[in-house]
């Protein structure tokens, strides 16, 4: 098969002929399909669902002499600090056990920026003219709503396949109104990327101009494998504190993708004299967290091998389905030239770049089909990708026969897209 941007325009036309008419077939079937959100499937909750009949009524609720049930131990239970502690690779008087978002405890991290300053800050962030932030792009939507909910000016950062470009970032940081930068750093949202050793020592040292900068260390994915084996991560506390940053960094971690989302145990990690101050304000605001869930996750895994023999259960389900994404894209788009994407091991995206100019008009056409996909440009800040290139399938959620007609659907409606732009040209 030859590329596309090889074609005649005879051949072109050809070719869209056949495209068009396979894109009409599955257009009639009339199919409700979905790859727009990394959610885990019906069969991995069901796989973990047993965690609900760990406490029961007659249960012993106590853990290390403190009754789970009660007001109390607002920073965690010591055996859920334990249990993330040995996770994060961190101490356990480094680990905050929130609620059951990390996404709420990174955001409520920025607000008290705003609200109450930093540690080190001359004043709330609220009293500043301007706020800029590093965004690493493509990045997770979700990260730059909370930017924009600020006001903040996102500052787009290239990534590389070995994590965002430092070059520019050592760049950027030399302007004291950049006050913090957000991190996917292991199978990264939605590249699937693993930050180099080299990019983590260089993030690490980092002198921002800012002295109250904010590195926002996201470890959604840190037990994520889905092919292989579990890949040890270096712990970002202690890395900055090897060059005198232990209270530039906040680390987030939950179990969203281990247990239940919006039902799972969310951390964040920090140094100690980040712990002591943002305990003191979250002091103003809550008396304790659920420790009944906490609890109930800690006897459900008992130990960090307890989560990695679980994270086993859930790639043999999630294994396939990323197979087949990548199988398809190989066999269907690979020859054309028209895309090309990353091949994670963990995490819950496959990041792909189609030819400039066509991603939104993919997204449309899979949506006319009756395939839901990522918005296109939600990966860049402001929902804007200047390339009109990068998309984020999500082959989680659905069961893997769907799987594969919405594959059909994606590849058909990107090659048609990439053909009706090559001919308009
Ligand atoms: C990078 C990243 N961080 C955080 C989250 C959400 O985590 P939580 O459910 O703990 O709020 C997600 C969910 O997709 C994610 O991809």
């Amino acid at each position: 098969m030859k590329q596309y941007t090889e074609m005649t325009k005879a051949e072109l036309l050809e070719e869209r002929e056949k495209v068009q008419a396979h894109y009409d077939a599955l257009k009639a079937q009339g199919l409700s399909l979905n790859m727009a959100r990394g959610k885990p499937s019906k069969q991995q909750l069901d796989m973990v669902s047993d965690i609900l009949d760990v406490l029961r009524p007659d249960s012993d609720f106590n853990s290390d002499g403190i009754d789970a049930r009660n007001y109390g131990n607002l920073e965690g239970l010591p055996a859920c600090r334990k249990l993330f502690a040995d996770l994060l690779g961190v101490k356990p008087e480094n680990i905050f056990v929130g609620g059951s978002a990390s996404l709420q405890m990174m955001y409520d991290t920025i607000a008290k920026c705003y609200t109450h300053g930093r540690v080190n800050s001359d004043k709330p962030w609220a009293r500043l003219d301007k706020v800029k932030w590093l965004c690493p792009a493509p990045g997770y939507d979700r990260h730059f709503t909370i930017s924009e909910s600020f006001g903040m000016e996102m500052i787009t950062v290239p990534m590389t396949s070995e994590g965002p470009d430092m070059d520019v970032v050592e760049e950027l940081i030399r302007d004291e109104d950049v006050r913090g930068m957000w991190c996917v750093p292991k199978y990264s949202n939605p590249d699937g990327i693993i930050y180099s050793a080299e990019t983590i020592r260089r993030i690490a040292s980092m002198k921002p101009a800012a002295k109250d900068f904010l590195l926002m260390w996201d470890n959604a994915y840190i037990v994520h494998e889905f092919f292989g084996d579990y890949v040890p991560f270096p712990d970002i506390l202690s890395e900055c504190a090897k060059y005198g940053n232990a209270d530039m960094v906040f680390e987030f971690a939950s179990t969203s993708k281990i247990t239940f989302p919006g039902a799972g145990v969310s951390v964040f990690a920090c140094s100690e004299h980040n712990m002591e101050y943002t305990k003191k304000l979250l002091n103003a605001q809550v008396i304790s967290y659920d420790k009944v869930n906490q609890l109930r996750h800690v006897r459900y895994f008992k130990d960090k091998d307890g989560v990695l023999a679980k994270m086993k259960l859930h790639a043999s389900i999630l294994g396939p389905k990323f197979r087949c994404v990548l199988d398809n894209l190989d066999r269907e788009i690979a020859p054309l030239g028209i895309a090309h994407w990353e091949k994670p091991n963990g995490g819950y995206f496959v990041s792909v770049n189609t030819m400039p100019g066509i991603a939104r008009a993919t997204w449309q056409l899979c949506k006319e089909a009756g395939l839901t996909m990522t918005g296109a440009g939600a990966t860049f800040p402001y929902g804007k990708d200047p390339q009109d290139s990068n998309m984020r399938v999500a082959p989680s959620l659905p069961p893997i026969e769907q799987l594969e007609q919405a594959m059909d659907i994606y590849c058909s409606s990107m090659k048609l897209a990439a053909l009706n732009k090559l001919l308009a040209e």
